[in-house]
């Protein structure tokens, strides 16, 4: 087989959240076909990057009081980590806001202007007056202009489903200051789109870069009539790069973004002692990107006009996938579904959702669904009961002893299987894991009747049968290990420990075209445990909102009787904890009680209890404080919400460091701990009157 020569990426995760499950999708799917990649002995490089730049990250940083590079620094460990845990491998793991990318972002714009594509237009935007900055859409919130629903973004309504630009709200005020917006206009610059007309038109419906569905959605959509000029300038104040020959206007996050493609990889060629061009601009070098349906248009039209104008190599495809749903419905906050990854890896084993993921992928662009029980079903009677079954029913019996000199007659079941292989493999190229995944399977359950045919444990009690058990052994660990080279794209930790089992590494492919012979096999230790429903049920129960942030409780439409009737609150708080002896309010001015921003939420370690918090008052001013609320929150769910602390309580030594206040919650302790919150609008730093 000719040696191919790949760049794979997966979409830039923005640095201002963390990775979850519905991301996990499209970065176990890449991976897996990177593995693949390489496993077939073809040389493959996969490439990413935090996506920096923007509106989001510069509000986040002024709301946390830092500079931007420092909330960038953060989430690009958080991912690194998370990526890291599950197994998903990166060549290089670049940043959009790097000198490289700033280097090749000022290259590619050149190219762009000299070719005569950009164009300068006023364009009118909603502007904050108090936070000095002009607004997206989405920080814009007021009444609907068609129905009249209050508290509605800026772009469209979620009562009515209207669809508005955020100048037509009725009272819109910004959510970053809660000040009434002004229009404002500015010069932005824009990339003639319509220009590359012919080249679109072509690339995209050339049959061989894009899925069938996603051409005809592009041609249907947007070919079929004149593209759009691109606005990919942004006036200053903005997190980004500021355009060279346009002094106080930056490129927009999305001109930027996928030039991080690029960046990321000259860091890996720097690193490794090659050219960019070798694989940014050399026909034999294929470049793959897989995304979501989400952002096709800007991989589709603007990424490869970009490429095309200033001369580097286009897409040999974009593979786009659906989104993620849990249980048949969009990931809920509130129902405990959106499960951040570092929550996942707290309950369960990655390797779990890896295999789960692999069976719902197919090569469309169908949405996946995570169904909670099938979950749990799959992992346990595919990957424990079928496929690591088979090694904890034989490796036992020839611990520290070898593999039998010759490949015993196992009846044709090896080579049949080893004749699935360039099928299996068509399936991972395509990228229907679903179909390899039952394949193997399938497979697997024949390799299971062979070993309940033989009933090695009988032969083991007859002492005369010590060659036939070496046998028998011999063929269901060689089957055993043939299904993990197929599934090592999936399960890359298990062909590990299939290596170390069997004494041979796993190192290529065509490995289960050969039977393994003569090696030592390693005392047997647990591949994979079974997993349970109640680790999903505690992951689910800590991935829902805690009390403070679910959604208002709905009026009760019928009030009667004392007001109070309305909401039929017990007296059982009150009667526990009855109200204390009166105080006069130079009593109550004593404890300056302050508006804080929690920066920083850890656990710490050997307190069952504690969460340490590291809270901001604005303008620099921080507070560490130990707070006894870890059973009731999980640490992220606390990053950047508003509360309210005891801001001159006398610093108290405590076993893990110095506490600097207390943060102000009710309930009873334990889980029933409710902090609490200032409205919307309210600042760190404000007192407490
Ligand atoms: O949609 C997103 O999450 C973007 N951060 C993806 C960027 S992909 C690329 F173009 F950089
Ligand atoms: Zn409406």
């Amino acid at each position: 087989m000719t040696q191919r020569q790949i760049l794979v990426t997966s979409a830039l995760p923005y640095a201002n959240g963390h990775i979850h499950i519905g991301h996990l999708v499209e970065y176990i799917q890449t991976d897996i076909w990177v593995r693949f990649q390489k496993l077939r002995g073809h040389k493959c490089l996969f490439v990413c990057a935090d996506d920096t730049h923007g509106t989001a990250i510069m509000i986040r940083a002024r709301a946390e009081g830092r500079p931007e590079e420092a909330v960038i620094a953060d989430m690009r460990e958080a991912h690194v980590r998370d990526f890291g845990a599950f197994q998903i491998e990166f060549d290089n793991y670049g940043s959009t806001h790097s000198p490289e990318n700033r280097a090749l972002c000022h290259t590619i714009w050149r190219a762009i202007r000299d070719a005569g594509l950009v164009r300068e237009k006023d364009v009118q935007q909603l502007y904050d007056p108090v936070a000095g900055t002009f607004l997206a859409d989405r920080f814009v919130r007021g009444t609907c202009p068609k129905c009249g629903a209050e508290d509605q973004p800026g772009d469209n309504c979620s009562k009515c489903g209207a669809t508005y630009s955020p100048s037509d709200l009725i009272n819109p005020k910004s959510t970053l200051s809660g000040a009434v917006p002004e229009i404002r206009s500015a010069p932005h610059l824009f990339i003639e789109l319509e220009q590359l007309h012919g080249f679109l038109e072509e690339w995209s419906q050339s049959g061989r870069h894009l899925q069938p569905e996603v051409a005809n959605y592009l041609k249907g959509h947007f070919l079929g009539e004149t593209l759009r000029d691109w606005d990919v300038s942004r006036p200053a104040p903005y997190f980004g790069f500021e355009i060279p020959d346009s002094p106080g206007h930056y490129w927009y996050v999305w001109f930027d973004a996928p030039i991080g493609y690029i960046a990321s990889t000259l860091q890996w060629c720097e690193k490794n002692g090659e050219s960019l061009d070798h694989w940014w601009k050399n026909p034999s070098s294929e470049i793959h990107h897989f995304i979501g349906k989400d952002i096709t248009y800007f991989h589709t039209l603007f990424w490869p006009g970009m490429l095309k104008t200033a001369g580097f190599s286009l897409p040999a495809k974009v593979h786009i996938h659906g989104f993620l749903t849990v249980g048949g419905e969009k990931m809920s906050k509130s129902k405990g579904t959106f499960v951040m990854a570092s929550a996942f890896l707290r309950h369960l084993n990655p390797a779990a959702l890896r295999y789960y993921y692999a069976t719902k992928l197919g090569s469309g662009l169908d949405d996946i669904d995570l169904n909670l029980s099938e979950f749990v079903t799959k992992v346990n009677s595919d990957l424990v009961g079928k496929v690591v079954n088979l090694a904890s029913r034989c490796a036992r019996f020839l611990e520290n002893s070898r593999l039998s000199e010759q490949y015993p007659d196992d009846g044709g079941l090896f080579a049949s299987a080893a004749g699935l292989s360039e099928q299996i493999a068509a399936y991972y190229e395509e990228g229907n894991y679903n179909a390899a995944m039952r394949e193997i399977m399938l497979l697997a359950d024949k390799a299971n009747r062979y070993v309940d045919e033989k009933q090695p444990w009988a032969l083991r009690k007859d002492p005369s049968k010590g060659e036939e058990l070496r046998e028998v052994c011999t063929v269901t660990l060689n089957l055993f290990r043939q299904l993990v080279v197929y599934l090592a794209p999936v399960l890359p930790v298990l062909a590990e420990q299939t290596g170390q089992l069997l004494n041979r590494r796993i190192a290529h492919w065509d490995e289960v075209g050969t039977p393994l012979t003569g090696t030592t096999v390693s005392p047997f230790q647990h591949l994979m445990q079974r997993i349970e429903e109640k680790q999903v049920n505690a992951m689910i129960e800590e991935s829902r909102p805690q009390s403070s942030e679910a959604t208002p409780e709905p009026v009760p439409a019928t009030p009667a009787g004392h007001p109070a009737d309305r909401w039929n609150d017990s007296g059982e708080a009150l009667a526990k904890e009855p109200l204390a002896a009166e105080c006069t309010i130079d009593d109550f001015v004593k404890v300056d009680l302050r508006v804080a921003r929690i920066l920083e939420a850890n656990h710490v370690q050997g307190a069952d209890k504690l969460l340490q918090l590291t809270l901001s008052l604005g303008g620099g001013e921080v507070r560490n404080v130990f707070a006894g609320i870890k059973a009731a929150y999980a640490p992220e769910s606390l990053v950047g919400r508003l509360v309210i602390c005891v801001a001159n309580l006398k610093p108290r030594q405590m076993k893990f460091g110095l506490s600097q206040g207390m943060v102000c919650a009710s309930g009873s302790g334990g889980s029933e701990v409710f902090l609490l919150s200032p409205d919307s609008g309210s600042v760190p730093g404000q007192r407490v009157h």
